[in-house]
């Protein structure tokens, strides 16, 4: 499986980033992990008219991907504001690729609490219209004491936190692998739907047509020359049965056209 891994930081020196070089090489017998940086993420606004180049990378690469992690520092009990233009980036327009794919958070802080309220703020920003990712649920990898938690050469020391890693992406790994061919279906559906709706249009479209034509040749006389595009100098057919005629050839009475003397309107 390929997973993209998201530094979620524009820091040059991160603890997060540690983390995800650590999973990369841990894990790099069960999984493709590449990662990620958002050093050159601008600042989002709706203003931009062009895509940003750096985010269009990141898009691609998270659409080519089985899944993605993210690994966020924790910023006055959010994340910091460099994720959340990327995440913004990639909730607007027509491309979200962060849609129904499987998403793992991790975190790293420097004191105990290990980017709890960081994650949280994460899992709810990416259940947001627009975003709409499979989060793992539960499983939250939150390492805390960051400063103490790496060795030398940038792996970690404690054996329980290294289980508990190993043991939160394998369940990623089930994870991803078991919504798969639901995201598919998915995603095919989708693909249906516009085709559908793209058909739909384009008959709905046909149909105007037809009926801007049959609408002009109802039998009628085209009496203005905004209707029928027609000068002053043509010749207009009147009807040629009027009521009148009409309920004698018939021999109809019709009480509406008959006033109270018993004569007819109009004599
Ligand atoms: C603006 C700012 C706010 C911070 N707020 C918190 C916080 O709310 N909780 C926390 O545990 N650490 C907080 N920290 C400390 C971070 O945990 C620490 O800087 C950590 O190294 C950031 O992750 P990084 O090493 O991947 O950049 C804050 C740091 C900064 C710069």
């Amino acid at each position: 499986m390929k997973f993209i891994a998201i530094v979620g930081t524009n820091a040059s020196f991160s603890y997060n980033r540690k983390l995800l070089w650590y999973m990369k090489k841990h894990f790099k017998n069960q999984a493709q992990i590449d990662v990620v940086e958002i050093t050159d993420v601008p600042l989002f606004s709706e203003d931009t008219k062009v895509f940003p180049q750096s985010v269009k990378k990141i898009a691609l690469a998270i659409k080519d991907a089985d899944g993605v992690i993210f690994s966020t520092p924790e910023y006055d009990h959010a994340i910091t504001a460099a994720l959340k233009s990327l995440v913004e980036w990639l909730s607007w327009g027509k491309n979200q690729p962060l849609n129904n794919r499987p998403v793992m958070i991790v975190g790293a802080s420097l004191g105990n609490m290990g980017t709890v309220f960081a994650q949280e703020n994460l899992r709810q920003i990416l259940s947001s219209p627009g975003l709409d990712a499979f989060v793992l649920p539960s499983n939250q990898f939150l390492l805390g004491r960051a400063t103490e938690a790496f060795d030398h050469q940038d792996n970690l020391i404690d054996e329980h936190t290294i289980s508990w890693l190993e043991h939160c992406f394998s369940n990623f790994m089930l994870y991803s692998k078991t919504i798969k061919p639901m995201r598919l279906e998915i995603q095919d559906e989708k693909e249906f739907e516009k085709k559908s709706k793209a058909k739909e249009e384009k008959q709905a479209a046909a149909d105007d047509e037809d009926w801007w034509i049959e609408d002009t040749s109802l039998g009628f006389p085209l009496l203005s020359d905004a209707d029928t595009g027609a000068t002053e100098n043509e010749e207009v057919n009147e009807p040629e049965i009027s009521a009148y005629t009409q309920f004698l050839e018939e021999d109809l009475w019709p009480d509406d056209i008959m006033d109270s003397k018993g004569t007819f309107e109009n004599e």
